[in-house]
């Protein structure tokens, strides 16, 4: 019979597959790990998804590799973290060969805008797609997550929460539709200060603030109760709440980081001068608000029809280049 022991049927079954995913820009951050072996966050997240940031990224099965192979825009890269989430896909599908995965962003790759997201996310739904296993979005953003937090949310389209769970096995840390784009179609205006690599990467950043940063233990008690304005905000369609929980949580973590030792600075000129600025904007009567990860980029929110006042302003500020606006995007996706 060739069943799932029968190593050339499984081969066989194996097809070439590609999928897509949106990055993600939290509003409730994440800043820390319940588990840094199974990557489990420390509090829960709420996000949104954007649909101008994509990762595309095919999977290509070859029985004759050795280990998996990366590209990342053409360009050859370790394949380390990519392999570790298909060895636990292989293992579920009884096993699998090696893929060529290449992955294509349309954005900057690791400054801060969030492509580990995308990227995780495609690979876990092309990889599903590959190895045929049909796994519920539910567990893809679970698998999503082992390569990286943030991925697990952008399995979701619209605004998206991330839970932290209380399992030790970590099956219940996993990312939920909270409400599709539909339900407030905001814009979201990147503007890039610097397209560089980040310095210190999410990961060794929120390590360190986890070990020496005395505010940490406040940081993570405290995120809680954003999560719930927030998603009181979100639901009832209130700018103004959510642009104070946001800035909130935003600052917040930034405050935790800069207090670690050393203390991580993300943000340059440029990016203090795009925080005033949108604070200015607000204080004038357009709803905006700003969010920064861990890289000097602003991402500013808004409503769809203050997109092009809100993104020209931050093309005039010194030592701003590209001004990405996004709107609301839908969850990952396989690609025909
Ligand atoms: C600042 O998901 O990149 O963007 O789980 O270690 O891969 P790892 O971290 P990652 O962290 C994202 C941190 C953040 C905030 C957020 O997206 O919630």
């Amino acid at each position: 019979m060739a069943g799932f022991a029968d190593p050339d049927h499984l081969i066989m079954s194996v097809r070439s597959a590609a999928a897509r995913a949106g990055a993600n820009i939290a509003l409730v951050k994440y800043w820390g790990k319940r588990d840094p072996a199974l990557n489990l966050p420390a509090a829960g997240s709420i996000s949104i998804t954007l649909d101008a940031l994509q990762t595309q990224t095919r999977l290509e099965p070859d029985p004759g590799l050795a280990g998996d192979l990366l590209q990342v825009n053409g360009q050859d890269l370790p394949s380390t973290r990519v392999s570790q989430v298909l060895d636990l896909m292989r293992a579920l599908a009884g096993g699998g060969p090696h893929f060529r995965v290449s992955s294509r962003n349309n954005f900057p790759t690791g400054a801060g805008l969030a492509s580990s997201a995308s990227a995780f996310a495609a690979l876990v739904v092309a990889a599903d797609q590959a190895l045929g296993l049909a796994l519920s979005a539910t567990r893809l953003s679970a698998l999503a997550r082992r390569g990286s937090g943030s991925a697990a949310r952008s399995l979701f389209g619209g605004f998206v929460e991330m839970h932290p769970g209380q399992a030790e096995s970590g099956d219940d840390a996993v990312a939920t539709a909270l409400a599709g784009s539909e339900h407030w179609p905001l814009a979201v205006v990147v503007a890039v200060t610097d397209p560089g690599p980040k310095a210190v990467s999410s990961t060794e950043g929120m390590q360190r603030t986890m070990q020496t940063s005395p505010y940490y233990p406040a940081w993570v008690a405290s995120v809680e109760q954003d999560l719930s304005e927030a998603r009181a905000a979100i639901l009832g369609r209130d700018f103004q709440r959510l642009a104070d929980v946001a800035e909130h949580s935003a600052l917040k973590m930034h405050a935790s980081a800069l207090a670690a030792r050393p203390g991580l600075l993300y943000w340059n000129a440029a990016t203090l001068l795009c925080m005033e600025r949108i604070r200015t904007m607000r204080a004038a009567g357009t709803a905006v608000f700003f969010t920064i990860d861990a890289g000097p980029q602003l991402k500013a929110v808004c409503l769809p029809d203050d997109a092009a006042a809100v993104a020209a302003a931050l093309k005039a500020i010194d030592g701003v280049g590209q001004v990405i606006v996004s709107s609301l995007g839908a969850g990952a996706e396989v690609l025909a």
